[in-house]
């Protein structure tokens, strides 16, 4: 699958977002290395801490799938005008089961922005920090 086509899959996921509050519509695709793609919609509600993203609603459905690790890529496509990264809770989520991720963002234009997860999560804290 090409990087387009990922972006493509996680665009198309804005229209399930959840989001009465910030009305900032997320869509993620978390691509695993046999070509399976989770895809996920950030959910809001009343009570703000209970939000979750669009990375990690995908991520936990593939959790919850039987997945532990194998993921390649995720997407992320968001309406602004800057590129939608990960906040810093999804990366730690991601960095779990996948420190080696490859991280491609979309802005409303199309322009995509690529990096791994050690970039935008150095020094994490990791199951080998206890
Ligand atoms: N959001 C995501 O789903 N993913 C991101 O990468 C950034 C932020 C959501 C959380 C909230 O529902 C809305 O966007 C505004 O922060």
């Amino acid at each position: 699958m090409t990087d387009q086509e990922l972006i493509a899959r996680a665009r198309e996921m804005q229209k399930y977002a959840y989001v009465p509050y910030s009305h900032f519509p997320v869509g993620a695709a978390l691509e695993c290395d046999d070509g399976t793609v989770y895809t996920g919609c950030n959910v809001e509600n009343a009570s703000y801490g209970a939000c979750i993203c669009a990375e990690r609603t995908a991520l936990v459905k593939a959790i919850s799938d039987g997945r532990r690790g194998g993921f390649t890529r995720i997407a992320i496509a968001g309406n602004s005008d800057g590129f939608c990264q990960p906040c810093g809770i999804c990366r730690q989520m991601l960095s779990e089961f996948a420190p080696d991720l490859e991280i491609l963002a979309a802005d409303s234009r199309g322009r995509i922005s690529r990096h791994s997860l050690r970039e935008l999560l150095p020094e994490s804290f990791n199951s080998e920090s206890l």
